[in-house]
């Protein structure tokens, strides 16, 4: 861990250092006062470089990141209304991807829950209003006090003690979707709550502040707690406090359940190293992992206002995994591929009478497959409509199942029959089992 006195320079990369020297040259012409906030300072501290940084501007935010912008070709985009302003590096190699410019200000909670109305102040208001301490460290960055840590509130202390602390005794009451933060970060970093944030938080629990956000507010931070490295973790924590049941009482967490989401992370992680580019949205089939009904899944569309589409695809995965039979390669196809890859994932670690391995091949190998008769040519020979699609299933199950080769997929698609399922496959025939 570093000392307080150590300056910027010895932890970032000189391309960011010059980068943040400027910002506090231009301050000084202007001046201004102008640090560095919040996650950025943090991360700095427990060396989890971000590429994101937060700069609190005593000052004229939104003009300070405009002449950062024509002096160094960042794009920058004002939000007026909110005194801020984004400024996003040219170049997509750079260490340091964005940076938020944002004016010193102060918020005022006009009731519980509710957005705060936003006025310019001084720094040290802005950190007072933040949620944890470990988040109210600044670092300057003017001429004269370049690297210097401020820290009104102990947060260098508690990064060192491991501690997650509120500012002050409304903390929760002010923002109750702190309590997810609180969880989050203590379960990233790997650090605890001291004894008077959770007792703070059992009360706002009990109070149930959490009703007077709204459900956006609250949508949003449970999607992050799922885009988190270990969610198992914080969801069983949100658990044990009595926030799970607040947040979303129609998840089901459980040791059990927990495990099923964490083979799910390693195999999603696994398949895309293995090259399953399609794999993307890891936290719809993750959510859908924890519900375990079709009631259940409705509720917490409904509660969050997720789209008919996802809905769809949840009882899709649920129906699947509960009945689908499994057997033979194209029995996987054609039940999974309604599906997102993702979900289709999802069902993967549900089914545990189907092995990896067979799961493997049906990832890489068997959804991939496309019979060898088109649609074109079924047209050529008089097929129409519905017809065609039927011959294209029989082509496709012949070719899955029994490896069967393109003439015999041709005849029999055009006989528009398949060949009895039970029959032993007479060429190079594979059941699906996964035998060896
Ligand atoms: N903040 C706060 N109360 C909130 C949300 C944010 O006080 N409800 C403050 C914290 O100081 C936080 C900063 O705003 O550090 C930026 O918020 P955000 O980008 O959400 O947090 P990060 O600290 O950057 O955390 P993460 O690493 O999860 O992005």
């Amino acid at each position: 861990m570093w000392m307080q006195t150590e300056p910027l320079d010895q932890h970032l990369s000189n391309d960011v250092v010059s980068l943040f020297r400027l910002i506090g040259q231009m301050a000084n012409d202007q001046g201004y006062r102008v640090y560095l906030v919040g996650g950025f300072v943090r991360d700095l501290f427990l060396q989890r470089p971000s590429q994101e940084a937060d700069i609190v501007v005593e000052g004229d935010g939104p003009s300070l990141a405009a002449l950062f912008g024509r002096m160094t070709g960042w794009k920058i985009t004002v939000h007026k209304r909110f005194l801020t302003a984004t400024a996003v590096a040219p170049d997509e190699g750079s260490s340091l991807r964005r940076l938020d410019f944002v004016t010193a200000r102060q918020e005022v909670y006009p009731r519980a829950g509710s957005l705060p109305v936003v006025r310019p102040a001084r720094l040290t208001d802005d950190l007072l209003r933040r949620d944890f301490s470990i988040n109210a460290l600044a670092l300057s960055l003017n001429q004269d006090d370049f690297g210097c840590l401020l820290d009104p509130v102990g947060g260098w202390q508690d990064l060192r003690r491991r501690l997650i602390r509120v500012l002050h005794d409304k903390s929760f009451r002010d923002d109750p979707t702190r309590m997810l933060r609180a969880v989050r970060y203590e379960q990233r970093f790997g650090f605890r709550m001291d004894r008077k944030t959770v007792r703070l938080m059992k009360e706002a629990i009990r109070q149930h502040f959490l009703a007077t956000v709204s459900r956006d507010r609250i949508k949003a931070e449970l999607l992050k707690v799922f885009q988190e490295d270990r969610p198992g973790k914080i969801l069983l924590r949100m658990k044990d406090l009595g926030l799970l049941k607040e947040v979303a009482p129609e998840l089901r967490v459980t040791a059990r359940t927990i495990a099923t989401v964490n083979l799910f992370l390693k195999r999603f992680q696994d398949y895309q190293k293995k090259g399953a580019g399609d794999l993307k949205d890891r936290t719809s089939p993750l959510m859908a992992l924890l519900l375990p009904d079709e009631g259940a899944a409705v509720s917490f569309a409904q509660r969050f206002q997720f789209s008919e589409r996802w809905l769809r695809n949840v009882r899709g995965l649920i129906q699947v995994a509960r009945e689908a039979v499994l057997n033979q390669p194209s029995d996987f196809v054609f039940a999974l591929r309604s599906l997102p890859p993702e979900m289709a994932l999802a069902v993967s670690v549900l089914r545990r009478d189907v092995s990896p391995r067979q799961w493997r091949r049906y990832f890489f190998d068997w959804r991939l497959v496309r019979p060898d008769v088109t649609g074109e040519e079924l047209t050529r020979w008089g097929l129409k409509g519905k017809e065609i699609q039927e011959a294209l299933t029989v082509a496709l199950r012949l070719k899955l199942d029994f490896k069967a080769d393109p003439s015999l997929q041709r005849a029999f698609a055009l006989l528009g029959r398949q060949p009895n399922r039970g029959a032993t496959p007479s060429e190079g025939g594979n059941d699906g089992r996964d035998n060896s």
